[in-house]
């Protein structure tokens, strides 16, 4: 999509993000997940990559732990600055394939959630992102945990599927999802058209994903091995039907 940058998703999305994906995951055993982590890691120090509104960022500040996010979108930024709690949050507008941060930062648990390494829509910038995320845990117990949904690696790389779904059909407003694979590239583009009878909407996306397999390799191209993948927060058994994985990986020995 021409024009697509970092903070496009963001600026898009934010006014509704709450509203239309507040409860998207199980946010309080997120928050157990990465407590239990961090914990092992002895650290107090979280950082969410992509933490957007602060859905995740917020609580897991008002449990203690001294949060940070990397964000590109200021809109998003402004909603998490606004929500109570959100002032314990330390946000930090940029992009998480660079993560401007201190270079002494380092974080018990990196947590990229609900999809948000697929916003980063070329391989480039997910392996800059990995990388980065891999240079910022404690070497000591320090953890990476990717949430996403499950992507085939064995798309025909020939079909490109369009599609128009209803996603909200109300008596005063609808919303479609409109949107377009490129299994040759990885990628789907998309909108979603809110009409209403103000007018019209446009609030674009884009991901690139990437199997399991796939997420692993990149991974491990980081420095990172596959330490434990589960099909959600509380340790559910991942299996081939697992439509979700979260997945935490571990800094590989050195030398
Ligand atoms: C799907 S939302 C997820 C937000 C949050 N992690 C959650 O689980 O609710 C993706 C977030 O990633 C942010 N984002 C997209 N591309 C980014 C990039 N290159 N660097 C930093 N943030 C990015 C968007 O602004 C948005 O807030």
């Amino acid at each position: 999509m021409d024009g697509y940058r970092p903070s496009t998703y963001g600026e898009g999305f934010a006014d509704v993000y709450d509203d239309w994906y507040g409860d998207v995951s199980d946010a309080d055993a997120t928050v157990e997940r990465v407590a239990a982590l961090a914990a092992a890691a002895g650290s107090d120090r979280v950082l969410e990559l992509g933490g957007g509104s602060g859905r995740l960022a917020v609580p897991l500040a008002a449990r203690g732990f001294v949060t940070w996010t990397v964000d590109a979108s200021f809109a998003m930024v402004r909603r998490l600055r606004g929500k109570p709690g959100g002032e314990r949050v330390h946000a930090v507008v940029g992009d998480m394939a660079a993560l401007p941060l201190s270079a002494r930062a380092r974080f018990g648990v990196v947590l990229c959630a609900f999809n948000t390494l697929f916003n980063l829509t070329t391989i480039e910038a997910q392996r800059r992102c990995l990388a980065a995320a891999a240079d910022r845990i404690v070497p000591e117990g320090g953890r990476l945990v990717v949430e996403s949904f499950v992507a085939s690696s064995h798309d025909d790389p020939n079909a490109a599927v369009g599609a128009v779904e209803p996603r909200h059909i109300g008596l005063d407003e609808v919303v479609l999802t409109v949107s377009r694979l490129d299994p040759a590239n990885h990628t789907i583009t998309g909108q979603h058209v809110q009409i209403t009878e103000a007018g019209i909407r446009l609030r674009p996306w884009m991901l690139r994903y990437l199997s399991p397999d796939e997420l692993d390799a990149l991974a491990a191209e980081a420095g990172l091995r596959l330490a434990e993948r589960h099909a959600g927060w509380r340790s559910e058994p991942f299996t081939a039907d697992s439509p979700v994985h979260v997945s935490t990986y571990a800094l590989m020995p050195r030398g």
